[in-house]
């Protein structure tokens, strides 16, 4: 059975059951503790909270996965996908376990010719949490299961949770027996490779704190409601219905390998190694186009390193199996064909796609080559020390200079049977995460516990945001926190949190940046300097109580910096004009990855598929923003369907998540965007906007940097000035001072050259005087002097071949010294033919003194050239050459 009927059969077996058929969200959610959406409940988490009401009893969706703590097992287990499907159905409040386990068993063993999947109901095992007799009981009851396929669990792996607090509870998990020639008798406990788990059902009921139940702590409530949240591994089901050997060789995945066979020219199949290759690349070949799909670029941190991470072992496995030209945007384009049939944005936005994975690539193929260097010295150096082990500072440096992930240093190291010092990588990987996290949590809310947050949400229900209208509110105070804790009061100088019931603050999201301003009662004044939103609904203002004390429940005036908003306003509005610009200039390719909005000034980073926007192109699109300010259109904000905001064409971003009813930003013909930010009432607002540079930030993304009204101005005047006066100086009008400059810089440079001739002259010039002052040493001339300072490799050379000459044919030894004011000293050994028949050969001599100058070198036997760090030794260096001339 194929992977898309299987998505079909799950889909249409709940949709008939009453459940509301609900589109995978991105694996992108705002959700600050996960990095990937990576179970179908995610989107639903508000739900079970109570947080928000569920606006459908049951629900159903194939949500798209991303799971990399096992990323080292992919290939080499049958089961392991960092991308994957998972097929769910929920029911908030509604049905329970006895419906959970019901609908489940009827779907799993149902016949296929009538909708089912057609698993042998003999084959099928269950466990359930050890203490679950009610579960044990219904799984008899409903599917008739005999008492010794039925296994209890302990939390560790029957009880599902987040991993983080929030919503959780026992859990029931479906297995299929795959027959005794995969494994030992005994069920899941047993054995899970030959027993494959392919269905969860959470009996959702708890909510967990700090602690996992997992580990035997006890939740710290009850959630509002007794619900289901079910998770089917679709590729695992696919794998077995498919009779494959696993999920590496599903119709979705298998293409890939393919496509590496014929890259490599060599078999899937034929070698364990090569093929455990083929697996990595199929895995994250699918994983990676799906996560940029979802608007992740690679980066070194965070969902953006993950991506680097899959991308990078990739390419290094196609090297493996002897590739050596660029694969990523091939093995991109299997996916998308696998794929796109369930997500048609991999077909319409595959020229993003494909941009990142390309320019990944060959950024990487240069990290590799010059990365590989390093390695190589490092590799070398500690097996000449006699040691195993590579040091972590090596690994280090590999990893923050040459983006080498940690795993293919180790990867390379193990081939070199080396090991690496992990611990150390980890300590000063630790170190520059703290330093890091230092740095942001100075700008931000930044307590990771969101229990306190949502305590006041719980309570007072969201913030009303009254800022689009207003920039002055009353309101009052019904949070207050100091130090991450609830507080009644805090008085003068205390930093705080204050959550209001209703604010004109804007909080950051979206690029653009928060408010600052003031909350003031009769008694006392807190001035804000941030504002975040760290719990959906509800918006903290950070700041400090600057006099009298703050309390809990009184009444505010909230008041925001007019000016500063008006400025931040300006430059969003300002963001959505370059953004058509860019679009208009260079086709629907160049999709939003990021922006920033701050008083006067914008950043809107994009990726751009063709590279670099040309000056002339981005002197258009500035021309062209210019063009609709000075149109003053109207700027008309309204909230309306998602389905009405996409067929007027309003721009959205792609992996962002949007409620049923948005916000269309609307200025007529030229830009129409979802957007929750403020913005100015007409373009002429703006007055001007200057763009100041266009650059790569890496990996296919550009960004465009300008200024907005005044800033610019001001920007603009400075820079007429800065011109006037170069033009007074230079005593020219300001079209003619490129050609003044070009001017002055030519003859500067003849300037240059002539000097530099003069230099060589003088030198060559002293060799007459250097050869007189040849020493006779039984028989052998030997020229052994300092020559004049600051000479390089170059002309010592040329001048020791010069005194040579003058030496003639008998024998003669030549040996020039110089240092510089930087502490080096370079030197030169010429012979003569008459000398190297004595046996004196210049490269032979070097070795005699090189040390007195801190030194060494080497060459042929006629010339030889080395340097040192001790010009102080010049004298005995010289000795000792005579020594060895003598001798
Ligand atoms: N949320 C459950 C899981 O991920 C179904 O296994």
């Amino acid at each position: 059975m194929q992977t898309h009927e299987i998505i079909r059969r799950f889909t249409d077996h709940f949709v008939a059951a009453g459940h509301t058929r609900v589109p995978s969200a991105s694996l992108i959610l705002d959700d600050p503790n996960l990095l990937f959406v990576n179970a179908g409940m995610v989107q639903f988490k508000p739900y079970f909270l109570g947080d928000v009401p569920a606006p459908y009893p049951r629900a159903t969706s194939i949500q798209k996965c991303v799971r990399t703590g096992d990323i080292d097992e992919v290939g080499r287990t049958t089961r392991h996908n960092t991308f994957f499907q998972m097929a769910g159905n929920f029911s908030f409040g509604d049905y329970f376990k006895a419906g959970a386990i019901e609908h489940a068993w009827n779907l799993v063993t149902g016949d296929q010719a009538s909708g089912g999947f057609g698993f042998d109901p003999d084959r099928i095992w269950v466990t359930v949490y050890e203490t679950d007799d009610e579960a044990i009981a219904l799984w008899k009851r409903i599917a008739g299961l005999p008492d010794e396929r039925i296994q209890r669990r302990d939390g560790k792996d029957n009880y599902w949770d987040m991993g983080v607090p929030g919503p959780g509870g026992p859990c029931s998990e479906i297995y299929y027996d795959r027959g005794p020639e995969h494994g030992k008798d005994g069920g899941p406990v047993v054995d899970e490779d030959r027993y494959l788990e392919i269905w969860n059902l959470v009996f959702m009921q708890d909510e967990r704190g700090e602690l996992s139940p997992k580990l035997g702590h006890p939740p710290v409530g009850t959630l509002p409601s007794k619900n289901i949240d079910t998770g089917m591994g679709v590729e695992r089901v696919a794998y077995l219905l498919q009779g494959v050997a696993n999920v590496y060789e599903t119709d979705l995945v298998r293409p890939v390998i393919a496509r590496a066979e014929a890259f490599s020219g060599r078999r899937y199949g034929a070698n364990p190694e090569d093929d455990t290759r083929f697996r990595v690349i199929a895995d994250h070949a699918r994983s990676g186009v799906m996560i940029i799909g979802d608007g992740v670029t690679p980066s070194n941190e965070g969902r953006g390193y993950v991506l680097r991470r899959l991308l990078r072992r990739i390419v290094r496995s196609a090297r493996l199996l002897g590739v050596t030209e660029p694969v990523l945007r091939a093995f991109a384009e299997v996916v998308r064909d696998e794929m796109a049939p369930t997500y048609p944005e991999l077909q319409t936005e595959f020229e993003r796609i494909s941009a990142v994975v390309e320019a990944e690539e060959e950024a990487f193929l240069s990290t590799l080559t010059a990365g590989s260097r390093i390695f190589d010295t490092a590799v070398a150096e500690t097996k000449s020390s006699g040691a195993l082990i590579l040091p972590g500072d090596r690994a280090f440096q590999l990893h923050d200079t040459y983006g080498f992930p940690i795993d293919l240093t180790l990867e390379m190291a193990a081939e070199q049977g080396l090991e690496v010092d992990q611990d150390r990588f980890t300590a000063l990987m630790q170190e520059q995460r703290t330093r890091a996290k230092a740095d942001a949590a100075s700008r931000k809310v930044g307590h990771g516990d969101a229990s306190i947050y949502r305590a006041v949400l719980d309570t007072h229900g969201t913030t009303s945001f009254l800022g689009y209208t207003e920039l002055a509110t009353e309101g009052s105070i019904v949070g207050l926190m100091k130090d991450g804790q609830p507080v009644p009061a805090a008085a003068e100088g205390s930093s705080v949190e204050v959550v209001l019931d209703r604010t004109p603050f804007y909080a950051e999201a979206g690029g653009q940046q928060a408010d600052t301003g003031e909350l003031r009662s009769d008694s006392f004044t807190v001035r804000v300097d941030d504002v975040q939103s760290p719990v959906a609904g509800l918006r903290v203002h950070r700041g400090v109580v600057t006099n009298g004390t703050a309390t809990v429940d009184s009444s505010v005036v909230a008041e925001v910096d007019v000016a500063r908003r008006a400025a931040i306003s300006r430059a969003h509005t300002g963001t959505h004009l370059v953004h058509a610009g860019v679009r208009g200039a260079l086709g629907t390719s160049a999709a939003q990855a990021g922006s920033l909005n701050a008083p006067g000034r914008l950043r809107f980073d994009f990726t751009s598929p063709g590279g670099a926007v040309s000056p002339t192109a981005l002197a258009e699109i500035e021309s062209e923003v210019n063009t609709v300010l000075q149109q003053n259109r109207e700027i008309e904000t309204y909230e309306t369907s998602m389905d009405e905001a996409r067929r007027r064409g309003a721009m959205m971003l792609f992996g962002e998540k949007y409620g049923d009813r948005v916000r269309v930003v609307d200025m007529g013909d030229y830009s129409r965007e979802l957007c929750g930010g403020t913005h100015v009432g007409r373009t002429g607002e703006l007055g001007l906007v200057k763009v100041l540079s266009e650059g790569s930030i890496g990996s296919g993304v550009r960004r465009v940097e300008a200024l907005v009204g005044l800033d610019a101005f001001d920007h603009m005047s400075k820079e007429h000035l800065l011109v006037s006066q170069l033009a007074e100086q230079l005593k020219a009008r300001p079209e003619e001072l490129p050609e003044r400059v070009n001017g002055l810089v030519e003859k500067l440079r003849d300037a240059e050259r002539e000097i530099e001739k003069h230099r060589a002259d003088a030198v060559l010039a002293s060799a007459g005087t250097l050869a007189d002052r040849a020493e006779d040493l039984d028989g052998t001339a030997l020229v052994a002097v300092e020559a004049p300072p600051g000479l390089g490799g170059n002309d010592l050379r040329s001048l020791a071949s010069d005194v040579r000459g003058r030496l003639g044919s008998k024998p003669g030894v030549v040996a020039l010294f110089s240092s510089d004011d930087a502490g080096k000293v370079a030197f030169v050994v010429a012979t003569t033919a008459g000398a190297r028949d004595k046996g004196l050969a210049a490269g032979k001599l070097i070795p005699t003194f090189a040390q007195a100058v801190g030194g060494r070198g080497g060459g042929k036997p006629d010339l030889a050239q080395g340097g040192g760090t001790e010009p102080a030794g010049v004298p005995a260096a010289i000795q000792a050459l005579r020594e060895a001339v003598r001798a």
